[in-house]
Order: C-alpha cells, then sequence, then structure tokens
C-alpha cells in the first residue's frame, strides 16, 4: 500500500529530474524537460461517457420539469420533497464532474474498430478524432459552454425555481447538438445553415 511509498509520484519524478540535473550537471548538456506524465487514466470512449453520465443525468434534469397528460390526467414528476430537490442537484454535480472528464486529454471517441452507423449523416470516430486535434480549443469551448448552462440549472435547483430549471434545460439541449452539429455530424449543420 502507499504507507511504502513515502513519495507521491510526482514528488518522485522531481526528485529524480533534480538528481539527474545534479548528477549531469558536468555534462553542461540542455536536455528537453520531459512532458509531465498526466495521472489521469482515461478509460472510457467520449461514446461511453455520454451514454453512462452525461445522458443520464440530463435526463434527470429534463425530467424534473417534465408531465404527462392522458386521460387519467397530468402527472407532474417536478421534485417536491428536499430529498427530491437533493436527487436532481446531484445529477447535475454528476453532469458537471462529467464534462471535466471530456477535458481529460487522450481520451478515443468511441471503442476501438467503430464506425458510424449512418455514415451519410455522422462522421466516424476516426474522423472526429482528427478534427478534435486540429480544434482542441472549439471542444474545450463547447464542453465549457454545457458547463455554464448546468450552472445556471444548479442555481435554479437550489432556489426550488422549475421555471428557470425548465429555462436552463432547453438552453442544455441546444448546447448539446450545437457540439454535434460541429463535431459528430457537420453535414447536417450545413443543411440547416447553408449560408456557412
Ligand atoms: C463537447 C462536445 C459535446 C457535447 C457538449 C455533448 N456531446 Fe454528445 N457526443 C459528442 C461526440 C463527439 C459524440 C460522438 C461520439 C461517437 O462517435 O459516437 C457524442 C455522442 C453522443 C451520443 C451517442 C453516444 C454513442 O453511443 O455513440 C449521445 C446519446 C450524446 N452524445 C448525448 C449528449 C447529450 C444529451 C449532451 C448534452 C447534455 C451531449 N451529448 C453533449 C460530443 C458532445
Amino acid at each position: 500500500m502507499s504507507a511504502m511509498n513515502p513519495l507521491p509520484n510526482a514528488a518522485q519524478a522531481a526528485l529524480l529530474v533534480m538528481l539527474g540535473g545534479i548528477l549531469g550537471g558536468c555534462h553542461n548538456e540542455a536536455k528537453p524537460a520531459a512532458a509531465p506524465a498526466s495521472d489521469f487514466r482515461p478509460r472510457a470512449s467520449i461514446a461511453e461517457v455520454m451514454e453512462s453520465v452525461v445522458v443520464p443525468s440530463a435526463d434527470v434534469l429534463w425530467n424534473a420539469t417534465a408531465y404527462d397528460i392522458s386521460a387519467e390526467g397530468v402527472k407532474d414528476f417536478s421534485p417536491k420533497t428536499d430529498e427530491d430537490w437533493e436527487k436532481v442537484e446531484w445529477a447535475g454535480v454528476n453532469l458537471a464532474e462529467g464534462l471535466n472528464a471530456l477535458l481529460i486529454p487522450g481520451r478515443r471517441v468511441a471503442p476501438p474498430g467503430t464506425v458510424s452507423e449512418s455514415p451519410e449523416h455522422e462522421l466516424n470516430p476516426a474522423q472526429i478524432e482528427e478534427i478534435l486535434k486540429k480544434e482542441p480549443q472549439v471542444w474545450v469551448g463547447f464542453v465549457h459552454a454545457l458547463d455554464d448552462t448546468v450552472q445556471e440549472i444548479q442555481e435554479a435547483i437550489r432556489k426550488h425555481d422549475l421555471k428557470a430549471l425548465n429555462e436552463a434545460g432547453g438552453a442544455l439541449d441546444e448546447v448539446c447538438e450545437n457540439c454535434h452539429l460541429h463535431f459528430w455530424y457537420p453535414n447536417d449543420a450545413k443543411i440547416i445553415s447553408p449560408q456557412k
């Protein structure tokens, strides 16, 4: 266990770099600094993070302002008790932190070998990875835009304000769609706005 290991990895690495500097000092060689290794361990692909974290938590947020009208009357799914509200707020926490997971470098777009089921509409994961390499800041921009909207949602939840929650939920859907239009099905974006 970690008791055997008195220094965290980063500290060990720093020590080794320092020792290397002392021992290698007489050579006077300017070695390029090694890129710091990331402590993150991205396991799932972007597609899997979407399915397992982003979608389920967004669904909880959307369902909080949903109601069902049928012959039996109106069934409303809005949170009533403090516990109900807390569950919705936790979904917002999940979503926000799932978004941070989408900023971890080196995460693949989909499991190896995955190809698009409708290539006439959607790019293949390999093509998406190419765009991501070229436009990492555009990706970050969409992720942060979604997080800003999630924070508006959290604010509405803390105030138990269903109207504000409903509005921010609609904005959330738009941000999901904007990122998908840019990275996943850009050909559809051209159909929607042909002037671009
Ligand atoms: C920063 C960009 C971005 C944002 C924001 C985003 N997505 Fe995605 N999403 C992607 C990309 C890229 C893929 C395509 C991955 C692939 O090839 O399947 C994807 C795929 C998906 C998929 C399909 C996953 C699969 O199994 O292939 C779903 C469902 C989805 N997103 C839902 C959402 C929802 C809901 C939101 C908003 C709450 C959202 N996404 C926000 C980029 C984004």
